[in-house]
């Protein structure tokens, strides 16, 4: 039998994932973890968070929020392994070791961290800088070769395999390069329709906004600004709405959309309807588990904890050969 691929995602605790990360990233991951043919591992990187300003209080209660998204979202602890960062400290001492085969000039071309050091222009720290490098240490450490994650990582994901090619010719081939799995919708625009939703843009649309929530921000969202009208034609490669429709409406009725938009037949108000429909028929079951998981902090914590020892397992074999080839052993050990 052939090997499983292994696949590893991550997302930082925020405590409540919106539809950018679910139709981006999270039906992805929820896919591969009951696909028989990958071994899944998600991470929830409480060590990138701090990257930012933070409260240490209200921390772990967004890990435990996360983890319920998580579950709720449709991964399968137990087929998959759900860990948290912070638990296997592998990850930080190949984040060091990384660090030291990576050029500065590949991270000053980061675009996120040109725009996190704008939004945070008062703490722009060093591990602001290096996140890029922590981020393809949770990946290399499991030698994970697909990475399911929206548009906008897929820069950092081109700088992890170049410190994986680095790493493997300076000592030896330990890591397989790791490859970006996009969804069909790899990047969800905010409400506004001017940059990704995105939780620091406060453009978003929350997995856990209650239903008429949802409907009221569809209806006060950006279309294409020329359709003003039912009668209008317009134009859907540029619409958001129809995006969203894309992942989530079956592909009857995207083309119906599709073509009666177009037309001019659909105005933009019945059009949002029905998203708001498919939207919320697929996100109830969700909100539902997420506020029962929420609850049984026991039970999340019961998960964490078997997914760390699973996690930790791996991560300390492959730091055994990391420490080896890199000339970092005693007889001691
Ligand atoms: P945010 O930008 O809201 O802080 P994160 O950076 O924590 O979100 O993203 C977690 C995952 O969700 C990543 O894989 C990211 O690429 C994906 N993602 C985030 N926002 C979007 C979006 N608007 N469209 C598609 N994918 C997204
Ligand atoms: N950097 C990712 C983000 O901002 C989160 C992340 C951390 C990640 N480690 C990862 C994603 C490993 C994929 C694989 O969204």
């Amino acid at each position: 039998m052939e090997p499983r691929r292994r696949v590893l995602s991550g997302m930082q605790p925020t405590g409540e994932l919106h539809v950018g990360n679910w139709l981006g990233a999270l039906r992805n991951m929820a896919a591969l973890s009951v696909d028989p043919a990958f071994e899944a591992l998600f991470c929830v990187v409480d060590a990138h968070a701090i990257t930012v300003d933070y409260d240490p209080k209200e921390l772990p209660n967004r890990v435990v929020d996360t983890v319920a998204i998580y579950v709720a979202g449709g991964i399968d602890p137990a087929h998959s392994t759900l860990f948290l960062q912070s638990d296997v400290p592998e990850h930080m001492e190949l984040t060091w070791y990384l660090i030291c085969v990576t050029p500065m000039g590949d991270l000053n071309r980061m675009t996120q961290f040109k725009d996190k050091s704008e939004q945070h222009k008062n703490n722009v720290n060093a591990g602001l800088f290096a996140y890029p490098v922590l981020m393809t240490a949770d990946i290399l450490l499991y030698r994970a070769e697909v990475v399911p994650v929206g548009d906008d990582q897929v820069q950092h994901l081109e700088l992890a395999r170049e410190i994986c090619r680095r790493f493997n010719a300076r000592f030896g081939p330990i890591f397989p390069e790791p490859k970006p799995r996009l969804s069909r919708t790899p990047r969800i625009l905010g409400l506004d329709g001017k940059a990704k939703m995105s939780k620091s843009l406060g453009n978003t649309i929350g997995m856990l906004d209650p239903a008429p929530v949802v409907e009221k921000k569809l209806k006060g969202a950006f279309t294409d600004p020329a359709k003003l009208r039912k009668g209008d034609p317009g134009r859907p490669e540029i619409c958001n709405i129809f995006t969203m429709h894309q992942a989530l409406s079956p592909p009857d009725r995207v083309a119906a959309v599709d073509r009666d938009c177009r037309s001019g037949a659909l105005g933009c108000g019945d059009c949002k309807k029905a998203l708001a429909d498919v939207m919320n028929a697929e996100l109830d079951p969700i909100r539902a588990k997420a506020a029962e998981l929420r609850s049984d902090k026991k039970r999340v914590l019961e998960i964490l904890r078997d997914g760390g020892s699973r996690a930790r397992s791996i991560a300390t074999a492959t730091m055994k050969d990391v420490r080896s080839a890199m000339g970092l052993t005693t007889a001691g050990r």
